[in-house]
């Protein structure tokens, strides 16, 4: 198995393209800040600003988007200090890894995916080259974005339906890369949230930016009421039976209401609601949510060296896992320091010539062990435990799993001088028992 973490992960993110809007909210910002809160639940949010260049070559917006994103979910309540919130491209592993992904992804998978199959059929339906204005950007997309979830092996990706596709292509990655190379990653599961209904729009059809059909989750009071006075309803007056059915209105108010707020509202349609009266209600019960949070939202907006400080505290936790683990893979792959290769291959031939574990117990009472090479130097050294028997369960693990037990124990052992030595050692350990 690889690395065996304490806790379920969870991992998501938003392309930094655009101004984050009520729609964006509903789907993915509130479900995601309420499944951070959900203890025995690691969270990794990130600005998927490199999947932004796919699309956007306007630099200050992704600048700007960056910045409205982060902000937005900070002041929808995300604690920086409980789960890992970062910029994608603060962490140069992920454009590293998803090299390594890369050839291992088969170029008939990605002509498939979902995003550049649709700008094929248009093309071809265009009548000209099916490649046309696609870029080897929109192409890879699925690949970058695998990298970002197996870089931290989430076990779990909130996504809309639109984006199943491309966690399944996340996990055929894993497999082909752990069948090639050992046991690395986790295989990815998506998590749909059923429940979290898209949102319908000003004019009743999916919220979204291609349709224009917006409201900025951080209008303020002014706006917001325009916008919702401008929002599709049908032509009956004050007084007429109204329908919920299909009714974006009522079902925007839905998505902020209670249960109990939303019979009474559907009580109230039947009754023969206003429109205007309707839409001054659903202006009341959306203010009364994003209120609290637009000063935050506004602060952090005027302060972006607060949110920069956040992003790169985030940044140094994600490079906390995704250094060390990048090293595991490079070796893993043969991406090795010269020595090393030299050291190992006589490690094979000479069965005395093997690392071993040395298990013994020190003044302070405690049980400590260590990894030596044939010549004694210590690869790997344990901080002290409380009983033989930890220590052995440790050893045990180190020889079955190799480095991949090196995660789960990281916590009880020393911050090791050259990962590539080690690596090749665990390896030869394996290799000889197996
Ligand atoms: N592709 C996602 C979107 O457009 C954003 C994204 C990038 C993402 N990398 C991810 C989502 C990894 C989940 C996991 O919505």
């Amino acid at each position: 198995m690889s690395s065996t973490p304490a806790s379920v992960r969870f991992l998501t993110g938003i392309t930094t393209s655009g101004t984050p809007h009520l729609g964006n909210y509903v789907g993915s910002i509130r479900p995601s800040v309420r499944a951070s809160l959900t203890p025995g639940v690691q969270s990794f949010y990130f600005l998927a600003d490199y999947h932004a260049l796919i699309k956007i070559d306007e630099p200050a917006r992704i600048q700007r988007s960056t910045l409205e994103i982060a902000a937005s979910w900070l002041a929808a309540g995300l604690d920086p200090e409980r789960v890992v919130f970062y910029r994608q491209s603060d962490v140069p592993e992920i454009p590293e890894l998803t090299w390594l992904l890369t050839c291992v992804t088969g170029k008939g998978v990605l002509n498939r995916a979902h995003a550049y199959k649709a700008s094929v059929d248009k093309n071809t339906a265009a009548g000209v080259d099916p490649d046309s204005d696609v870029t080897a950007g929109l192409f890879m997309y699925p690949v970058l974005m695998g990298a970002d979830i197996l870089m931290f092996n989430a076990h779990h990706v909130p996504v809309g339906r639109d984006q199943v596709q491309h966690i399944e292509m996340a996990r055929d990655m894993a497999n082909s890369f752990n069948h090639r190379y050992g046991e690395h990653f986790v295989p990815p599961q998506a998590a749909i949230e059923e429940s979290v209904a898209t949102l319908p729009g000003l004019d009743g059809r999916k919220m979204s930016k291609s349709y224009d059909n917006t409201i900025p989750l951080f209008a303020n009071r002014e706006q917001l009421k325009k916008l919702i006075a401008g929002i599709v309803t049908d032509s009956r007056a004050p007084g007429e039976p109204k329908e919920t059915e299909g009714s974006a209105l009522f079902q925007i108010y839905q998505a902020f209401a209670t249960p109990s707020e939303t019979d009474a509202l559907r009580k109230d349609y039947a009754d023969g609601i206003a429109w205007g009266v309707a839409k001054q209600i659903l202006l009341e019960r959306i203010d009364q949510e994003i209120a609290p949070m637009r000063a935050r939202y506004q602060h952090l907006m005027d302060h972006p060296e607060e949110v920069e400080a956040f992003l790169l505290a985030g940044a140094q936790k994600a490079r906390a896992i995704a250094t060390p683990f990048m090293a595991r893979l490079r070796h893993a792959v043969g991406l090795r320091g010269l020595t090393t290769g030299v050291v190992q291959a006589k490690v094979k031939s000479v069965k005395s010539a093997l690392p071993s574990f040395k298990q013994y117990r020190e003044k302070d009472g405690k049980f400590y062990f260590k990894l030596a090479d044939a010549k004694g130097v210590v690869l790997l050294q344990s901080l002290g435990l409380e009983s033989p028997q930890l220590a052995g369960k440790s050893i045990g693990l180190l020889q079955k799993e190799g480095a991949a037990a090196l995660e789960a124990l990281a916590a009880q052992l020393e911050p090791m001088a050259d990962r590539d030595a080690v690596f090749a050692a665990l390896d030869a350990l394996k290799d000889a028992a197996g």
